[in-house]
């Protein structure tokens, strides 16, 4: 059979699935809503927003579709799995890639994630939820922990809920802002919790609330200068494999934060079907959640696409259907490197609308994540602009491959790092 697939976003993560679900043999039509230019390149776009509802119902029907691939992670903290499933007008079989609005929790409450972590014995900092009004008791909970201090907004805040602050002032402030309003509703509670010293990889795994299928892990780059300095990005990069995810690392991720996770959502009643992304802090060996995220990582997944073997829509329909037994992931040994070349400015005020130029990249992958179309002609439209990957036969190679070639792509003020990868090349004891 062949199935009409349905990919929700935008971005260099959508490229990246959209990329690898077009090589199935089991695609029959292939829409995205809104796509960009470069996923609109492999799948028919309608125009429109991920948080219209009733468009993506409309969609759904009109075109027929088979399996909805949700790729950010605000529709379904907003229930878009649930709506979807009790509308009378949508075929009773359709297939969602993304968890249901309880869930998704694991991303859209950093309570909720923490209390069902403690429920399940899954290691993670050490932690405290506050509510408005108890800043006088959050203030004593900081004052019993050592710098650094971590404050998050307990809701989504497109990643910048985190306040990681060396003074007590600092926090004392951070506390002030998130429950004065800075991140709106998601700031009515916040979490304090322990600093974790340590190296952050990301794990993927697609489940089907029972059986789960590993993906690659990867690291990405968040800060916008070489050697993580300056201010937190959406992702300046990444890298797959990582030097230090061992057989022996991954047994424990496996084994003290996979499966409890799994066996947690499965014993709650919660019908998981999609992708779990595990933000880990490898701290001397053994690893901790930092987070959980209810769909793949960007730039994560611009690095991990290329790495999978084995059919990934035949793995998102069994996981969707609630039986990957059949399945298994078939991960390629050859390392990938992702740079993101972002407009000048970025992460603050930036210009849009540059012509995009560039030469012939081969062996390049160009994700388009913030361009346009206008008048026919590639141009800018957001901040991270475009995330180019390469594999190769070993880090070094990869890495080569796509610095070797960035200067092909130009636009007034591109910009990007040119350190992606090296920490992970100079890893010690590498493998
Ligand atoms: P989050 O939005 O929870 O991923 O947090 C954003 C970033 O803050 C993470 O990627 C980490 O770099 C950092 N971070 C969050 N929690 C902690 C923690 N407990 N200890 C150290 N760093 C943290
Ligand atoms: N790369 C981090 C994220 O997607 O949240």
């Amino acid at each position: 059979m062949k199935y009409n697939v349905l990919l929700l976003g935008s971005g260099g993560r959508e490229h990246a699935l959209a990329y690898k679900i077009a090589k199935s043999p089991m695609l029959g039509k292939f829409y995205a809503l809104p796509g960009n230019p470069g996923i609109n390149s492999i799948a028919e776009g309608v125009e429109g927003s991920v948080s219209d509802f009733d468009l993506i119902l409309k969609t759904v029907v009109e075109k027929d579709i088979d399996l909805v691939v949700c790729g950010p992670e605000d529709p379904l903290v907003n229930g878009l799995r649930d709506f979807l499933t009790v509308s009378p007008q949508v075929k009773k079989d359709l297939l969602f890639i993304g968890p249901g609005r309880d869930g998704a929790r694991l991303e859209g409450s950093k309570d909720f994630a923490k209390e069902f972590m403690a429920r399940h014995g899954i290691p993670t900092a050490a932690y405290r939820t506050f509510s408005t009004g108890q800043k006088e008791e959050a203030m004593e909970f900081l004052r019993s922990l050592r710098p650094p201090y971590v404050v998050k907004a307990d809701g989504l805040a497109a990643g910048k809920g985190v306040i990681i602050s060396s003074s007590l002032s600092e926090a004392g402030e951070a506390l002030d802002s998130i429950f004065g309003g800075r991140f709106g509703s998601a700031g009515a509670k916040v979490v304090i919790e322990e600093y974790l010293d340590g190296v952050e990889v990301s794990y993927f795994i697609l489940t089907d609330g029972r059986r789960w299928l590993l993906l690659p892990e990867a690291k990405d780059y968040k800060r916008i200068w070489d050697g993580d300095k300056g201010p937190n990005t959406g992702g300046m990069g990444s890298v797959s494999p990582v030097p230090f995810c061992d057989a022996a690392f991954t047994d424990k991720v496996v084994s003290r934060i996979i499966e409890p996770t799994v066996r947690g959502l499965e014993t709650e009643g919660m019908d998981y079907r999609g992708f779990i992304f595990f933000g880990l802090m490898n701290c001397g060996g053994d690893p901790y959640v930092i987070e959980y995220n209810v769909r793949m990582g960007d730039p994560e997944t611009e690095s991990v696409m290329p790495r999978i073997g084995s059919d990934l829509l035949q793995h998102l329909v069994a996981a969707a259907r609630g039986d990957l037994s059949g399945e298994q992931m078939e991960i390629l040994p050859r390392p990938a490197v992702t740079c993101i070349v972002v407009s000048g400015g970025y992460p603050d005020k930036y210009g849009k609308g540059y012509p995009i130029t560039m030469e012939p990249v081969d062996q390049l992958m160009v994700f388009n994540a913030g361009t346009a179309l206008k008048d026919g002609q590639l141009v800018t439209s957001g901040g991270r602009v475009l995330a180019l990957t390469a594999l190769g036969d070993s880090l070094e190679e990869a890495r080569e491959a796509v610095y070797s070639r960035i200067g092909g792509v130009s636009f007034e003020g591109a910009f990007h790092r040119s350190d992606i990868a090296l920490d992970m090349i100079n890893w010690p004891g590498r493998r």
